[in-house]
């Protein structure tokens, strides 16, 4: 949550800044602001408010900027979104501007320790780290005043510090919170995420916790030194940037929501082609040895991920017959289950910086356990501190509700499960190569699913209703609708909405019905005969094998244990056209941000 960008070189900043900001947009929009070096003046400038990024590129005036700034923009955490509790924050007297991702916990403890008598703007805990550093630099250098300031500071952060003594030096830092160096030929990037570094940087690194980051210029040249706490020097290794600027443009979509539904039948042949080669599953062996060694696999994670992994546990659990457990991160972190003797975690997470999963991913290792994270993300803080990583290869993934990242994680959980039955119950490379096929269907029938939407999506609530597998989706499909529509929608196991909420069905309440196990499909169908009874405007979604004539949408037939990847399909779509018709802001719904980075 929050995205920051800094830039020291021989560009105009501001543009550099302005153009990571709308790429980091995804992690926060509430506000946003920026901070540089006005050239002719000879001092710093900052502008900030609330509102998006374009405000801040349309409205303001960047002619005399150099090659120095700071930019930042924000998911409230500490006081609302508005002019005053927008970063950049400066010191008591302007000397020193921070912007801060991250949550500082002892703010308070430290303001009443050190920082008696300051006059505070805003509601912020980032003002309270540029008052040390300005309160520590009354006697000693900047650079010191800065490190003693990480030194007390509990909590996670990446900032980005500019001394307005000096237009020559960036400073930041990072724990916790993510922050990557890149370097180009005409100067260093540091921002929260490589997307914001494609196009001014050929190579990067993500910056380690604890670590402190000097940018300065030398003969018109922008060059690095990274310490750690203490001050010593810390080597570091570069990599390439891989993302080229097509991926992370709309490609002539309306939306990048609509864009990455219709990318997913290429996401799964991409992960075929890198996990199935040649029709051979290749994982690396040790991790395959963990799953299979494991007394149980705990599952950590969030949201859309967490529904990945409901689908993950029936197909470890089938396929494998290797027992799985699912957990909400935020709920396994403060009250975890009594564990098995030798269990496997597994973090899956699109990001790979959510909070809640680091937490937990923290206490296992401590506690000795076996750790794997399955994410988008390979820079991702997660990615790094799991034991292993696999990749879902999905691609950049910038409208906050995730989509091609759910079923590619879906379809690594299902790679792995095929990879650790005793005898693989069908040809893999030939059921995903289906399911593609079947995706594409059902995108080619997107403005048919348009049309049920405008006819039956016309309430302000909705349930999803399904069994078994579709049960999960169902669970999916209602996050999906909410988040991005603002109407209530409600995922429910079929048989279970008769113990209470069926009191809420109601002439017109539009009920979707998931049909794609035969085991179930007659019991859905009478669930959807009892909420009709009482007025419900039906949708039903089908795979051929289990349709009748009757349902609005059927669906291409695939392996029944992968029907999550299809039936997810046109939820999504039905998702996307119900906040188009209402006007929501799609790809970056309210309140809400796609790394959610704080607990
Ligand atoms: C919704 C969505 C979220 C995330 C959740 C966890 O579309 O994306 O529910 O799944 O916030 O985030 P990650 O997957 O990044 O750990």
């Amino acid at each position: 949550m929050c995205g920051i960008v800094g830039y020291l070189g021989r560009e105009k900043a501001s543009d550099i800044i302005i153009a990571g900001l709308e790429k980091l947009e995804y992690r926060g929009y509430d506000s946003c602001g920026i901070c540089f070096y006005d050239e002719r003046a000879k001092r710093f400038v900052m502008y900030k408010d609330k509102g998006r990024v374009a405000h801040l590129k349309n409205d303001f005036d960047y002619d005399k900027c150099n090659g120095l700034g700071i930019g930042h923009t924000r998911w409230a955490t500490h006081g609302q979104p508005n002019q005053l509790n927008s970063h950049p924050h400066f010191s008591e007297g302007d000397r020193f501007a921070v912007v801060h991702n991250g949550v500082i916990e002892n703010y308070k403890e430290l303001t009443e320790r050190y920082l008696a008598g300051v006059q505070f703007v805003s509601e912020t805990d980032t003002e309270v780290i540029a008052n040390l550093i300005a309160r520590f630099a009354l006697q000693m250098p900047a650079e010191e005043a800065i490190r003693k300031t990480l030194s007390v500071l509990e909590g996670s952060y990446a900032l980005l510090v500019v001394d307005t003594l000096d237009p020559h030096v960036l400073y930041a830092a990072k724990n916790k919170s993510p922050l990557l160096l890149g370097v180009g030929k005409r100067g260093v990037t540091l921002a929260s995420d490589v997307m914001a570094l494609v196009g001014y940087a050929d190579q990067y690194f993500p910056i380690e916790d604890k670590t402190f980051t000097v940018v300065s210029e030398k003969d018109g040249v922008s060059c690095f030194a990274l310490y750690d706490i203490l001050g010593h020097p810390v080597e570091t290794k570069f990599m390439t940037i891989d993302i080229v600027l097509d991926e992370i443009g709309k490609g002539g979509y309306s939306h990048y929501m609509l864009k990455e539904i219709c990318e997913q039948p290429s996401v799964v042949r991409k992960i075929v082609s890198k996990y199935l080669p040649e029709d051979r599953i290749q994982i690396d062996p040790e991790t395959l040895s963990w799953f299979k060694t494991a007394e149980r696999i705990y599952v950590i994670a969030a949201g859309t991920s967490m529904h990945a992994g409901f689908v993950g546990k029936y197909l470890l659990e089938n396929i494998a017959g290797i027992p799985v457990e699912v957990f909400i991160a935020s709920e396994f972190a403060y009250n975890p289950p009594l564990l098995v003797k030798n269990p496997l975690f597994v973090f899956i997470s699109q990001s790979g910086e959510t909070a809640d999963l680091r937490a937990c991913l923290v206490d296992v290792k401590r506690r000795g356990f076996r750790t794997v994270t399955i994410t988008n993300v390979p820079t991702s803080t997660l990615a790094r501190e799991a034991d292993k990583f696999l990749e879902i290869f999905a691609g950049p993934e910038i409208a906050v509700a995730s989509t091609k990242a759910y079923v590619g994680q879906i379809v690594i959980l299902a790679i792995l499960a095929v990879a650790l039955a005793d005898r693989p119950p069908f040809d893999l490379h030939k059921e995903l190569a289906k399911v593609a096929v079947a995706m594409e269907a059902v995108i080619d029938k997107r403005e048919f699913i348009h049309g049920l939407v405008k006819a039956k999506i016309t309430k302000r609530n909705c349930f999803y209703i399904g069994r078994s597998l579709d049960y999960f989706t169902c669970l999916e499909a209602a996050l999906k609708l909410k988040e991005i529509s603002y109407i209530q929608t409600e995922g429910f196991a079929a048989g279970e909405l008769k113990h209470g909420t069926i009191a809420l069905i109601e002439q017109g309440v539009p009920v979707v019905a998931i049909i794609s196990q035969k085991a179930v499909a007659r019991h859905t169908r009478g669930n959807i005969r009892e909420v009709c009874a009482r007025g419900a405007e039906k949708l039903v979604i089908a795979t051929q094998l289990v349709s009748d004539p009757t349902d609005e949408l059927i669906l291409m037939d695939v392996h029944e244990s992968l029907t999550p990847l299809i039936t997810i399909i046109p939820t999504q779509l039905i998702a996307f056209y119900a906040a188009l018709d209402i006007g929501k802001d799609i790809d970056k719904p309210r309140n809400l941000a796609k790394s959610v980075t704080v607990e």
